[in-house]
């Protein structure tokens, strides 16, 4: 079957690389439960005409005979397992494909609050219960919420994934037909959880352009970042020469880190955005746990900002 290819008039129209394979994988299930269920159905109906009280039951011996023909039932078991166990295959597979990160995707960091979807552009550009991305191209979301778990879910791209508060969840996706797909939150977060709606909007890579257009170049939101970076006074303890010695974050994204517990850890984004939060659950070897957490004077929004313009500096070593 080819993508693009609607196959039934109830599920939702495909628009991402996945899509296809997974309503291939959903109704190749679907089939075969159906195909068990008619088989269970009509030898539960077939026995119950058979062995019904008026006739003639088996006698004693005829019952042990048949319970030692043991063939009929290991068939049975062997076959099951590898039915389900290639299903299990199959999907565990594509279950990897789709959360394996791109090379060197468009990165866009989306956040979930009470109760709006808002999307921020590498450029800078921001939006609200709307996502534009191009056409054919890998996208990247980083996501977290700003107070209680959210789902981020994209029927048409096959797409479903939970957005977490004080953690990054990560989304790929590819999609592969331009058009206005419906964005839903799939968890259960409050009054106004079933208004928390919005568009995916695919465009053609001009049409992108032109959109994003109008907003500055790549790397505007890292310039956000950089802006609170001077304004709340990270660069007082951490450049080098400071009286309050702090890590210097020149060149930390990506990195391996010494703490202080002995342990190791890998400067992703996930250890940025805790460093911020909660900076003396894992302190550097070598440093005073001193840092306060900017938890209230942040929103999400300028935490991802920061720690874009800080993966820019650690990339920017490389
Ligand atoms: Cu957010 Cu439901």
């Amino acid at each position: 079957m080819k993508p693009g290819v609607v196959m039934f008039a109830w599920l939702p129209e495909q628009a991402s690389t996945v899509a296809g394979e997974v309503d291939r994988l959903f109704l190749w299930m679907l089939a075969f439960c159906v195909l068990i269920l008619v088989l269970t159905v009509a030898l539960v109906v077939g026995f119950c005409v058979k062995y019904r009280s008026s006739k003639k039951r088996d006698s004693e011996e005829e019952l042990l005979e048949g319970a030692k023909q043991r063939r009929l039932e290991y068939l049975w078991i062997v076959a099951a397992t590898v039915v389900f166990l290639g299903f299990f295959g199959w999907s565990a597979n594509l279950y990897f494909r789709m959360f394996k990160p791109y090379e060197d995707p468009l990165r866009i960091y989306v956040v979930g609050k009470q109760w709006m979807w808002k999307a921020q552009h590498e450029t800078g550009r921001g939006e609200i219960n709307e996502l534009h991305v191009p056409v054919g191209t890998p996208v990247e979301l980083v996501m977290s919420s700003q107070d209680v778990i959210h789902s981020f879910f994209v029927p048409a791209f096959r797409l479903k994934h939970d957005v977490l508060p004080g953690r990054y969840t990560r989304i790929h996706f590819t999609a592969t037909k331009e058009g206005s797909y419906e964005l839903f939150c799939a968890e259960l977060c409050g009054t106004e959880h079933s208004e928390m709606i919005g568009r995916i909007v695919v465009l053609s890579e001009e049409g992108y352009e032109a959109w994003q257009g109008r907003s500055g170049g790549a790397g505007r939101f890292a310039e956000k970042g950089r802006q609170l970076y001077e304004n709340l006074g990270c660069a007082g303890c951490h450049e080098p020469g400071r009286l309050v010695p702090a890590p210097p974050l020149d060149e930390v994204y990506g990195r391996s880190v010494a703490l202080a517990s002995g342990a190791r850890v890998e400067a992703d984004r996930q250890y940025l955005r805790d460093a911020i939060l909660a900076p003396n659950q894992e302190v550097v070897a070598g440093f005073e746990a001193v840092m306060p957490s900017y938890r209230e004077q942040l929103e999400n929004e300028d935490i991802d900002a920061l720690v874009a313009y800080l993966v820019e500096k650690g990339a920017a070593h490389e």
